[in-house]
């Protein structure tokens, strides 16, 4: 899959000298879009190889990944069950209704439920209600994401930085595995405390090239202002790049910041990854009344 990388081109860059580009996983596909794609990938095989025929996974009511597994299971004809934090509403938001268009079969836990649903008493009630399953975690994080994530950057991604948004952490560390040692790796999470991440993220790494800047969450996971929406319009009207509010939107904001402020040393070359997650914009605008791309 050829993968397109654009550069951005603005007169901050000019002023600082500093070369900036975005790495369009997004584009890979409509739902299965940016980091999803990479994170099931490896998934997909080994339920393939152990010959299941339904994959289960977990998540919020605009989980991106929730979609991007219905769409997988659909392609490939599997069957999918998500089981989503919170009640059903009466009227379906668009991530749910795109999932359970694409075949998904939705089912409602409480919070307290949904803590525990990594305990193997609650997923033996699973097995009961559904039958046999293959376990994708939360937001496709496994070791099998790992590796599908460790192929977002290849050896000609030879720019000095490398920045992505980060939520469990997985994405960023498949990216630090495949970096070389020369390279500056910054994740920009998307989630308010860092100190279990940054623990989770080390324990899953093979080097120390990189750390996480928290200065751009806007108060934590969901959370937006219209700094925000306006910064990510302005963005995509002038460089015809749609960015989501709750993960790339937030990690360009951080990165023009840092720029502004002189973190990144003249001459130096900055890659972002678009980890995709445009879909959930459509929730925010019916949500918030945005508008955002
Ligand atoms: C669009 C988008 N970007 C970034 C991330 C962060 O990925 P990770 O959980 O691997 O840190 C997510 C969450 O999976 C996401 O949906």
């Amino acid at each position: 899959m050829k993968i397109q990388t654009q550069e951005i081109s603005t007169r901050i860059l000019d002023e600082k000298d500093v070369q900036l580009f975005v790495k369009r996983i997004d584009l890979t596909h409509e739902f299965i879009s940016g980091n999803k794609w990479y994170k099931l990938k490896y998934n997909l095989l080994e339920a393939k190889r152990n010959s299941y025929n339904t994959l289960l996974t977990f998540g919020g009511a605009y989980s991106n990944h929730i979609l991007a597994t219905s769409v997988l299971a659909n392609e490939n004809g599997f069957k999918s069950i998500g089981i989503i934090r919170g009640e059903r509403c009466a009227v379906l938001n668009p991530t749910l209704k795109l999932a359970e268009e694409h075949g998904m079969q939705l089912h409602y836990v409480n919070r307290k439920e949904y803590q525990s649903k990594q305990t193997s008493k609650f997923l033996s009630v699973l097995k009961n209600k559904f039958g046999d399953f293959y376990l994708i975690p939360e937001g496709g994080s496994n070791k099998f994401a790992l590796k599908g994530t460790a192929e977002i950057i290849t050896k000609n991604d030879s720019q000095d930085y490398i920045c992505c948004s980060v939520g469990t952490g997985t994405t960023l560390a498949g990216i630090i595995n495949s970096s070389s040692f020369k390279q500056n790796i910054i994740g920009f999470p998307a989630i308010k405390g860092v100190t279990e991440l940054e623990k989770e993220i080390k324990s899953i790494t093979t080097k120390s090239n990189w750390q996480l800047n928290n200065n751009f969450c806007f108060g934590g996971y969901a959370k937006t202002n219209s700094l925000l929406i306006n910064f990510i319009n302005t963005f995509n009207k002038n460089q015809l790049i749609p960015l989501d509010a709750i993960y790339t939107g937030k990690m360009m904001f951080g990165i023009l910041e840092l720029i502004a402020k002189d973190y990144f040393p003249k001459g130096s070359s900055i890659l972002a990854i678009h980890t995709g997650g445009l879909q959930g914009n459509k929730g925010m605008n019916q949500r918030f009344g945005f508008n955002l791309p």
